[in-house]
């Protein structure tokens, strides 16, 4: 592939200090956190050896490479136009999300989340803000905004919503008109929406950034993205997060000073140049990992014939209704998934898959099912 994109054999990936490598023994097969099996982008790994040689390793300060660097993907990929001087930096996106609910909400106050929904409920827990949940609607496997439940818990006084789009771990990529549904209902009751957007670069078909939707969505908005998930660099610590409403990104200004300085200046370089420089590896990376999920799908069909699942509409993360105990076979062959129970009530039978690795790993796991 001419953009660089490789495949790390298994060898290289046991060699791997990160969590997905030391989390299990080295025998196992770790489809958990979201991590990939793939090299990082040569021009990520060149941009960090560049630092690395120069001893270019003090805190981060501005850094307008990386607003502009944004702003280009989501022009290119969008259609987004953004006022670079907006975009603010983060060190990572959970990081974002309590930094901006410290100043725009109180402590015990009621966030919307629709579950089954990642992270959101610990990091409403880390800053003492309370989990409202209007469960998703699941219908087959096909995931939808149950539109008025959410509007119910907004006549109700719920005022902040943390909205993930796309929706993980259950794959699901909105359709623009709920999207708009959910940003007119914001609205009229005065509530402000924080759109986690950090699987959107991963969006197969069209993706919709939030605050693309009108005036309306500008209004009561504020997007959060990264660069972690796409481009595999979790562990460099930097995400952004922007408001077109101005009240809003004033108010902003109130996170602390040092909030700001503990993004790392690796995250920074990493996330720039993933932005500007590597969309031909995205490219080769989900077109990988897009064929992943249809072979998921046939050796489900052959090892767990009564599962639901269906081809999410984002890499990489499968959501899977096994419909019956699927733990102990997993553990007799000794491949880890993550349990659905993290991700709301009553998920016993559902599991998240990570199929982001090779399709000689991702049969290997499955061959080891007995
Ligand atoms: C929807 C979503 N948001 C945020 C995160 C975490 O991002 P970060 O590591 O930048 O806090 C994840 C990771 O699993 C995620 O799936």
């Amino acid at each position: 592939m001419n953009s660089g994109f490789e495949f790390l054999d298994k060898s290289e990936l046991q060699n791997k200090t990160s969590y997905k490598w030391r989390q299990n023994s080295e025998s196992t097969i770790p489809l958990t956190v979201a991590e990939m099996d793939y090299n990082v982008a040569p021009a990520i790994r060149a941009g960090l050896h560049s630092m690395v040689e120069s001893s270019d390793m003090g805190y981060l300060g501005k850094f307008p490479e990386l607003q502009s660097a944004f702003a280009g993907f989501a022009r290119r990929h969008w259609n987004w136009e953004i006022n670079n001087a907006k975009v603010r930096i983060a060190n990572d996106l959970g990081a974002a999300v309590s930094e901006v609910l410290h100043i725009i909400s109180k402590p015990g106050e009621r966030v919307l989340i629709n579950s089954p929904v990642t992270n959101f409920a610990d990091w409403l827990k880390e800053v003492g803000r309370v989990p409202h949940d209007v469960p998703l609607i699941n219908q087959g496997m096909q995931y939808s905004l149950d539109i008025v439940g959410i509007e119910h818990a907004f006549q109700d006084g719920v005022r902040i919503y943390l909205l993930c789009n796309p929706h993980s771990p259950v794959g699901a990529n909105f359709p623009r008109q709920d999207l708009l549904r959910i940003a007119e209902l914001a609205d009229k009751y005065g509530a402000i929406v924080l759109s986690d957007e950090i699987h959107g670069p991963l969006v197969y078909q069209e993706f919709t950034p939030f605050l693309t939707l009108g005036p309306a969505a500008k209004k009561v908005g504020i997007a959060f993205s990264s660069a972690s998930k796409a481009f595999n660099i979790a562990g460099l610590k930097c995400a952004v997060c922007l408001t077109e409403n101005l009240t809003l990104d004033s108010q902003l200004d109130l996170i602390p000073e040092s909030a700001r300085h503990r993004a790392s200046l690796f995250g920074a370089i990493a996330t720039a140049i993933a932005f500007t420089d590597c969309d031909d590896w995205l490219a080769d990376a989900k077109s990988v990992m897009q064929s992943n999920a249809h072979l998921l799908k046939d050796l489900l069909e052959q090892h767990f014939p009564s599962a639901h699942y269906r081809v999410p509409d984002f890499a990489y993360l499968a959501w899977i209704d096994f419909t019956e105990s699927w733990m102990a076979r997993f553990k007799e062959a000794d491949v880890a998934l993550l349990a659905g129970p993290a991700y709301g009530k009553g998920l016993g039978t559902f599991a998240r898959l990570n199929f982001a690795t090779s399709p000689e790993i991702l049969k290997e796991a499955f061959s080891r099912i007995k």
